[in-house]
């Protein structure tokens, strides 16, 4: 029987995996910088907390999630997404006690069941940011900023700033109403799921993917920031204004109502027609009431998330099964004691700093078994910059001979002690011209 890895779900080998490790460095420098600490919460929750946080009536916990039930009825869920799982961990450990701001950052594997296509996975990655504690609207600017900066560092330029206000609790609970009165006439035309959300939950609505009723809101629906009180408004003013001061292009959405139940106020997506279908590239807002829908205290809060598959698409190296490797040096013994002596130096040639690069030295052995041909055939597949030589006549003169592959010049140096040695590599490391190695390859 042959195995697969699962619809939606897929192995990343060589080039997209490191890129994954590298987006996932931007993001943490960047986030670092901006004051944010890590935190990583369990993969695994309790189901309620995402029932409770997103909403019943959310596409993700009424039809995505990835459940297991556990002995005594109780159900647990891989997580979703992980705001409602950070809300969960400042709570439980009383993290905003004594503090008047908490900001938190995370990277991690979430899981929907949803139907694949390009750019929708059913494991995917997230990078995000939730700062808690603050309700001025500078900080909303500076969050969309955040995601636009963290953009463009992956170097995604063509992204565009979409942004709306979904108002507060009390805002929102009439803009339903007078979105249920506007929707009524049209009721016998929607699926049997969008009539279910426009008796559940009717913001929802804007949110379904089925044609007939996206047509059916563009036409009729009412505008949410028509709804907004003064402070509200004010709110989202100023956060334009914040938003151009920090120069931040945007574009005014008032359908941008987002999936889940938990947002209020700012909401925000940076997207990209680059895409297609699946065009978002990081998603979020305020959800000022959560913490106490979860049994905390009244906290403000904000944050957004970045789908990292998304972002890498973009970046080229998504597809790419590049899986060769290259070393910086290459060691090649002619006989098995030349084989032992190599072997024991490896451990500390890897210990040396590269000089131009923030990285160590990368080294591999040879085999003795092979020819002196085969052997340097391999280094040059490695494309080694430097290959070093050793043989009995080599031992008995206390010597090792330094090939520079680039130009093909060998010397030979005095060996031990080692620390001569890597001096010259280093310094050799420093010479070569990459662009020829490659070439003389
Ligand atoms: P979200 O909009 O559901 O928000 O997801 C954020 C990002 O995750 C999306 O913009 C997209 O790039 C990526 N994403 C979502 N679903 C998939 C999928 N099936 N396959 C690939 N990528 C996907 C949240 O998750 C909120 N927790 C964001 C947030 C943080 N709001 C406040 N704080």
């Amino acid at each position: 029987m042959d195995f697969h890895a699962l619809s939606g779900m897929r192995d990343y080998i060589g080039a997209p995996s490191e890129d994954l490790r590298t987006v996932i460095n931007i993001a943490s420098d960047l986030f670092q910088s901006a004051g944010f600490r890590e935190i990583e919460t369990p993969i695994m929750e309790d189901a309620r907390l995402f029932d409770r946080s997103l909403g019943s009536a959310s596409d993700i916990v009424s039809k995505e999630m990835y459940t297991v039930e556990q002995s005594g009825d109780r159900i647990i869920a891989l997580r979703p997404e992980n705001t409602a799982g950070v809300v969960r961990a400042v709570n439980q450990h009383s993290l905003m006690a004594n503090r008047n701001q908490l900001k938190l950052f995370y990277a991690g594997s979430m899981f929907r069941h949803e139907r694949p296509q390009s750019g929708r996975y059913r494991q995917f990655h997230q990078v995000g940011v939730e700062v808690f504690g603050r309700s001025d609207p500078v900080i909303d600017a500076e969050i969309v900023h955040l995601g636009a900066e963290f953009l463009e560092r992956c170097g995604l330029n063509d992204v565009v700033c979409l942004v709306n206000s979904i108002g507060n609790l009390e805002e929102r609970e009439q803009y339903k109403k007078e979105l249920v009165g506007a929707l009524d006439p049209y009721r016998e035309e929607l699926s049997d799921d969008d009539r279910r959300r426009l008796e559940e939950n009717p913001l929802r609505v804007l949110d379904s993917k089925d044609e007939t009723c996206q047509q059916i809101c563009e036409d009729h629906a009412p505008s949410i920031r028509d709804y907004l009180g003064n402070e509200t408004r004010q709110h989202f003013e100023s956060v334009l204004e914040y938003l151009d001061d920090l120069g931040v292009t945007y574009e005014l959405d008032d359908t941008l109502v987002r999936g889940l139940d938990y947002y209020s106020r700012t909401t925000f997506e940076l997207v990209s027609e680059d895409l297609g279908a699946q065009d978002a590239l990081c998603g979020g807002g305020r959800y000022d009431g959560l913490s106490e829908v979860l049994g905390g205290d009244p906290c403000p809060a904000i944050g957004f998330a970045a789908g990292l598959e998304r972002i890498m698409m973009l970046r080229d190296r998504f597809e790419s099964e590049d899986l060769d490797t290259s070393v910086d040096c290459y060691l090649v013994p002619f006989d098995e004691e030349s084989h032992r002596e190599l072997l024991s130096l490896l451990p500390e040639l890897r210990t040396i700093q590269h000089p131009q690069q923030q990285r160590s030295v990368s080294v591999e052995l040879g085999d003795p078994g092979d020819s002196l041909r085969s052997q340097l055939r391999r280094a040059n597949r490695y494309r080694s910059a430097v290959t070093l030589l050793l043989g009995s006549d080599e031992r008995e003169n206390n010597e090792i001979s330094l090939k520079r592959m680039d130009t093909g010049d060998q010397r030979t140096l005095d060996y031990p002690p080692a620390e001569k040695l890597f001096d010259q590599i280093k310094g050799t490391l420093l010479d070569v011209d990459p662009e020829e190695i490659a070439s003389a390859n």
